[in-house]
């Protein structure tokens, strides 16, 4: 049946387009599911009845089907966009999350802090809390002190492992279009980056390097996203030069604007080339969407007094603040669009390349069941109608047999009652 088109519904942000992708999909893919599950129940029927219309292998497949379209309705409720952040320790990987989310969740702070994976993801349930790997326990969490306590001190965490963190969807408009960023120790303390691209980043739709823009792309960060770009085709990869605010404080310059300018020249020539050169991840044209230069410590405080009724600028600011948190939001919209389109790409267009060949399958099962029931109908009706034929024969055959019989018995009595008469009279 033809759907309503994207565009129907008010869309504010490019990442209501997966959502809303997600709500076609999964409509869509409850049908075929209502049709495997009726198809399979009449095969079952059908072949109570006439066990030679259906054979085995067919009914079989369509039990297959009918678990694996299951199957993938199950994955499609639980698909989401996934954001990772990699980094140097203390580059602002937490403090760059929290801003997006807009308030403090992940423990920041100076020196080695975030010591496992983080995946923060919208809470079903309203509540926060997290739960660490192979357990199902949930551990409310009540502030950041609490969370950072929970990592740190209550569990031995093993810095490969993953701990979802559970955030209430009305606090962040990412967590509420199923957005889940992932959180992760610096890329300069573990000696076992594959074991983490293996475990965190193959489904990731997004992936973001938050570098020190105080110093510059370091070769362990480097080094990292050529590890990645060998097992992803084409990752989409952002750079955010963090700590921008600095480059506004630095006594050393200056003609402060000139300087200030040719550092931000330097870095976006060296990521660039990072990108396009040694990545080959996108062209010099995208990559002037995929570099920006934030400070993400600014964007957080100026968000969390936004909240508490403050206007976004209060505060000891330094220069440049306005732009700075302007480039922040021109990377969100960026990234919202990019982890939309490349979520949209991976996680549907695979379910619904399976899908259609499902259905494909399942069409020419129901055909060849449906031509097999019409040759027998068809064979039964010409047995019928030859054995028709040979009835109707043998009633002729009856009909002119009795004919003969009663003028063969007419005339015997014919005969008798002459000679009857004719003995009578002599
Ligand atoms: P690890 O978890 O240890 O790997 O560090 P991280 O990359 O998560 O860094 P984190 O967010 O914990 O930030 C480290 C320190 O840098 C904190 O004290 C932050 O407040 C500070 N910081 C983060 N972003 C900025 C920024 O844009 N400007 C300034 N001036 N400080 C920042
Ligand atoms: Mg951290």
């Amino acid at each position: 049946t033809p759907r309503s088109p994207l565009s129907d519904e008010q869309i504010s942000s490019p990442l209501q387009v997966f959502g809303q992708a997600k709500k076609q999909i999964n409509k869509i893919f409850v049908d075929v599911q209502d049709y495997v599950a009726d198809a399979s129940e009449r095969m079952i029927d059908v072949n109570k009845l006439c066990p030679d219309v259906i054979n085995e292998n067919e009914l079989k497949s369509m039990l297959d089907y009918r678990s694996k379209v299951k199957g993938i309705c199950e994955v499609l409720t639980r698909d989401h966009m996934k954001v990772a952040f990699f980094g140097r320790t203390s580059n602002g990987k937490s403090t760059v999350v929290n801003a997006m989310l807009g308030e403090k969740v992940l423990p920041s702070g100076i020196g080695h802090t975030t010591n496992c994976f983080l995946q923060v993801e919208g809470s079903q349930t309203g509540e926060a809390y997290l739960v660490t790997e192979g357990s199902n326990e949930k551990q409310n969490v009540e502030s950041v002190t609490h969370l950072a306590h929970a990592l740190n001190y209550e569990k031995q965490l093993n810095e490969k492992e993953l701990v979802h963190v559970y955030w209430p969807k009305d606090k962040c408009s990412l967590l509420r279009d199923d957005v889940a960023l992932v959180d992760s120790p610096g890329v300069d303390v573990t000696p076992h980056l594959d074991d983490w691209i293996d475990a965190h980043c193959i489904d990731a739709d997004v992936f973001v390097l938050v570098a020190n823009a105080e110093s510059t792309l370091m070769v362990t960060e480097k080094n990292f996203f050529h590890k990645v770009s060998t097992k992803l085709s084409k990752p989409n990869i952002f750079i955010l030069n963090n700590r921008w605010d600095a480059s506004a404080n630095e006594p050393e310059f200056l003609d402060q604007f000139n300087s200030q300018e040719q550092v931000r020249k330097q870095h976006m020539e060296r990521a660039t080339d990072f990108l396009v050169k040694e990545l080959k991840v996108c062209t010099p044209e995208e990559a002037v969407s995929r570099v920006f230069f934030i400070s993400a410590k600014e964007v957080l405080q100026a968000r969390v007094k936004e909240r508490s009724g403050f206007p976004l600028n209060s505060g000891a600011l330094a220069d440049g603040f306005g732009a700075r948190y302007l480039e922040f939001e021109d990377f969100e919209r960026k990234f919202e669009e990019c982890i939309s389109k490349s979520a949209i790409k991976t996680k549907f267009l695979n379910h619904s390349q399976q899908g259609k060949h499902l259905v494909k399958e399942m069409l020419k099962i129901m055909e060849t069941i449906h031509n097999r029931s019409q040759e027998q109908t068809h064979l039964k009706m010409c047995q019928k109608k030859e054995f028709q034929e040979k009835l109707n024969f043998i009633e002729q055959q009856l009909i002119s047999i009795t004919n003969q019989m009663k003028m063969k018995i007419h005339q015997m009595v014919d005969d008798v009652e002459d000679k009857v008469s004719k003995a009578l009279n002599d």
